[in-house]
């Protein structure tokens, strides 16, 4: 049986890390082969190229290349070869992380991140997406005391409002595949609903 592919989406301070790893520990209980894995990164070289994105001074365009690059390699090298296998592959972040961050964020042409993105993934798309959606404010203040090591955590307000209405309208656009959560609410909440959300969905694809 082919896997299935499950993307973890959201803004800084949503509590994507911890559902993530989360939702990987439940799968995991129930007996279901399951991999969590990250972008940018995942594999070796991805992980080369996301310390050059994350820690370098790099114009947008070729910012939005490198997350497209890093992605090709780890859909080539993990993703695929795992949804083959039949696992469950759970990402904290993939194209809509572009989407967000590069064309609503940083205002790069949304048909050229697209284009870009369509390249390098040939058209792999999550079977389902949990959007965790928290205010922006909510968010800032969760990381505020948070050893803030990369650039993208040093971004103006109006950077983060800007993401937060790219997800919203990718949410809207996407409704059949994005699952949206209410990630203001505390986490115990939180992991509740994804609890109550993935049942259904490993019930529906025959997993449970
Ligand atoms: P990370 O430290 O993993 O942050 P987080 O815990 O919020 O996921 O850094 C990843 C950063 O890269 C994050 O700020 C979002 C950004 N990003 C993009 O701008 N575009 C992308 O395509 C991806 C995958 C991430």
């Amino acid at each position: 049986m082919v896997g299935k592919f499950i993307t973890i989406e959201g803004s800084e301070g949503s509590g994507k890390t911890t559902i993530s790893k989360f939702l990987f520990e439940y799968i995991t209980s129930l007996g279901i082969k399951v991999i969590l894995t990250r972008e940018p990164g995942g594999v070796p070289v991805s992980e080369k190229i996301r310390d050059i994105i994350l820690h370098e001074d790099i114009d947008y365009r070729t910012e939005a290349l490198l997350f497209a690059a890093s992605r090709r390699e780890h859909i080539v090298k993990k993703i695929l070869p795992h949804l083959k296998q039949g696992y469950i592959v759970l990402c904290d972040r993939f194209v809509d992380s572009s989407l967000a961050y590069q064309v609503y964020g940083r205002g790069l042409e949304e048909k050229d991140v697209v284009s870009i993105n369509d390249y390098a993934t040939e058209l792999t798309k999550p079977d389902k997406t949990f959007y965790l959606d928290v205010n922006v404010d909510k968010g800032l203040e969760r990381i505020e005391n948070r050893q803030h090591n990369n650039k993208m955590d040093n971004e103006h307000n109006e950077f983060y409002v800007k993401v937060k209405q790219g997800y919203d309208s990718i949410a809207a656009k996407n409704s059949d595949r994005v699952i949206k959560i209410n990630a203001n609410n505390d986490i115990e909440l939180v992991k509740e609903e994804i609890v109550e959300k993935i049942n259904l969905l490993l019930k529906k694809w025959n997993c449970l």
